[in-house]
């Protein structure tokens, strides 16, 4: 099973998925966590060029292939032969944050945005999305308290980040079985349950019990 974690800079994606991962150690389910851009020696390698602020020239059709080139080797080296032993895979962030980021942020056709996650990710899809959803004005106030210096993506204003969360619900109301929202605005336990909860309806019905 595939889950993926998505939201604006800052929504507390990393903390959660950090929790779900305890929580399927203590299942003794076998998890691995990845994040993206990274995941792999190559993909980080492409991570540091992407996030690099010396790169402030990056054209944005450069930096659509880079976040799919990263994704298209962590797919093939890690994610697909992990799923085939069984693991839970939790990726921090995947294919919808191209959608949104750069399709819909940087208004890159959404045609030429699926034409590219079909050969970086063919068929490998998450099975479940959680949208851990914040307002721009959130996601300033907790980078500004945990004195976060933003990288070359996040030093973007209000109005992309707008678009950036609006593109999330638009995937919400297009794939609502997959793509969950979630209030991020809560405290990190009550978000934890929600994400259990639904996590688990999801396990049982098509995996079995847990
Ligand atoms: P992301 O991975 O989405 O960038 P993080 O999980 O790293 O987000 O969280 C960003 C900051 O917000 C951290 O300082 C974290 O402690 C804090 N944080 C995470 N979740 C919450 C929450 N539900 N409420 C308030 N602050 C939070
Ligand atoms: P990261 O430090 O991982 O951000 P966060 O802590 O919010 O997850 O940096 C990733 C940045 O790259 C973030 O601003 C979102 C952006 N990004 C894209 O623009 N497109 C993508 O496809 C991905 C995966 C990330």
């Amino acid at each position: 099973m595939f889950v993926t974690f998505e939201g604006i800079d800052a929504s507390g994606k990393s903390t959660q998925v950090k929790f779900l991962e305890e929580y399927l150690i203590k299942k003794n389910i076998k998890v691995l966590v990845v994040r993206e851009p990274g995941g792999t020696k190559l993909s980080e390698e492409i991570r540091t060029i992407l996030l690099a602020k010396e790169n402030f020239n990056m054209v944005k059709e450069c930096e659509i292939l880079l976040f799919s080139a990263s994704r298209a080797q962590l797919v093939r080296e890690v994610i697909i032969p992990k799923l085939r032993e069984g693991f839970i895979i939790i990726s921090d962030r995947f294919h919808d944050s191209t959608t949104v980021y750069q399709g819909i942020g940087r208004d890159i056709d959404l045609e030429i945005v699926y034409q590219i996650h079909k050969l970086a990710i063919s068929d490998c899809k998450p099975d479940l999305t959680f949208f851990v959803d914040i307002t721009f004005e959130e996601s300033i106030r907790r980078k500004l308290q945990s004195n976060l210096l933003p990288d070359r993506i996040e030093s973007l204003g209000k109005e992309f980040f707008d678009k950036v969360r609006n593109g999330y619900f638009q995937i919400a109301k297009l794939e609502p079985a997959r793509f969950k929202v979630i209030d991020g605005m809560r405290s990190p336990e009550m978000i934890h349950q929600e994400i259990v909860r639904i996590f688990e309806e999801y396990f049982i019905k098509y995996k079995g019990d847990l």
